[in-house]
């Protein structure tokens, strides 16, 4: 191998070099003379053969030839792509103005939504957020709620019985009061209990055998009615309006003493009014009371020093009320057409 030939070598890869026009040909032309099998690397293994003083310009050159053997080969690899990416813009255009795909996202269900308004509202006025369990005794379901076996209240629930005697799925979330009491253990308390409970009904637009309830327990020394009305107020208004009015008419629950309902009016403007209030105006959101003395015994409080009030709503109630829906059985069905619309 004499020095000359790296020019042979050269002109050989160059001539080959113009020859090949797409990437294939590219490949197997940089395997052939550059690869680590190639020409280029063979050749220059042979300088174990070239006298001693030829050594270096031997080694110069093939470098030399290298460079520029590389130097083709990618400026024709560059060309080759740009070619490509030419073709493939003109056969097969990209419209850039064409509308995205939008992804479709979740969203929360319409009843979480307002549980979590309800916890924001009662978190403001300083209410802790409690959960029970759903699944209760007899005992805490009815009897420390002031209703012992056979009290004729406890037609009010229609309840779900298990195959374990004395235990059943709650039919309301009152149950949890005594839960709360006995974990606060004579401290006072302000909480609510949110959470799904069961009730036996046919299933009709108005009732569903499950559905969640939010209770409220307040306990403490001195708390009378107009801290339960002032609460059920500023909850009224922060979630219905801030010119809501609250009306309060006497009622019945085993646990309270004395019970009251509470009813907001509903705006005027509103065309659903009179549907939704069966025209009086006035629309129920509320069961509510004193908490009764026997009551306040089984959460382990003594009536003679603390008093406390406690109520329980229906967020799905309030939410068909805000947004006019009429059948109650629509939050259950999961359409995803009238889930979309919250
Ligand atoms: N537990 C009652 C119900 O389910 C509501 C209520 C709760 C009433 C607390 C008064 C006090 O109907």
């Amino acid at each position: 191998m004499a020095i000359d030939e790296w020019k042979a070598l050269e002109s050989q890869g160059l001539n080959e070099l113009g020859a090949s026009t797409d990437e294939a040909a590219l490949r197997a032309w940089y395997t052939k003379f550059l690869g680590e099998k190639g020409l280029w690397k063979a050749a220059f293994g042979k300088m174990n053969a070239v006298p001693k003083d030829q050594k270096a310009a031997f080694g110069a050159e093939g470098n030399r030839a290298k460079t520029v053997l590389t130097a083709a080969y990618e400026a024709k690899d560059a060309e080759v792509k740009e070619r490509k990416l030419q073709e493939s813009l003109t056969t097969n255009p990209l419209d850039v103005t064409l509308p995205g795909r939008p992804r479709v996202r979740g969203r929360l269900h319409p009843a979480t939504q307002i549980l979590r308004q309800i916890y924001a509202i009662f978190a403001d006025l300083g209410f802790q957020v409690y959960r029970t369990c759903e699944v209760e005794t007899d005992e805490m379901n009815f009897e420390f709620l002031n209703m012992p076996a056979h009290h004729p209240a406890r037609d009010m629930w229609d309840t779900f019985f298990t195959t374990t005697p004395g235990v059943v799925l709650r039919t309301h979330t009152s149950p949890g009061q005594i839960h709360v009491m006995r974990e606060a253990a004579g401290k006072p308390v302000r909480v609510i209990l949110p959470g799904m409970c069961y009730r036996n009904e046919a299933i009709s637009t108005r009732s569903e055998i499950q559905f969640y309830q939010v209770e409220g327990l307040v306990v403490g020394e001195g708390v009378t009615m107009a801290d339960l009305k002032g609460t059920i107020t500023a909850f009224a208004r922060r979630m219905f309006g801030p010119e809501r009015q609250v009306r309060i008419r006497s009622s019945y629950f085993p646990f309270t003493e004395p019970s009251i309902e509470v009813d907001i009016d509903w705006p005027k403007d509103d065309p659903n009014r009179d549907r939704l209030t069966k025209g009086t105006g006035w629309l129920e959101i509320l069961g509510a009371g004193m908490v009764h003395p026997n009551v306040l015994r089984a959460g382990g409080y003594d009536p003679e020093k603390v008093t406390g009030f406690a109520f329980g709503m229906g967020p799905q109630r309030m939410l068909m009320l805000k947004h006019a829906i009429d059948d109650i059985r629509l939050f259950w069905q999961n359409d995803l057409r009238f889930l979309k619309q919250f």
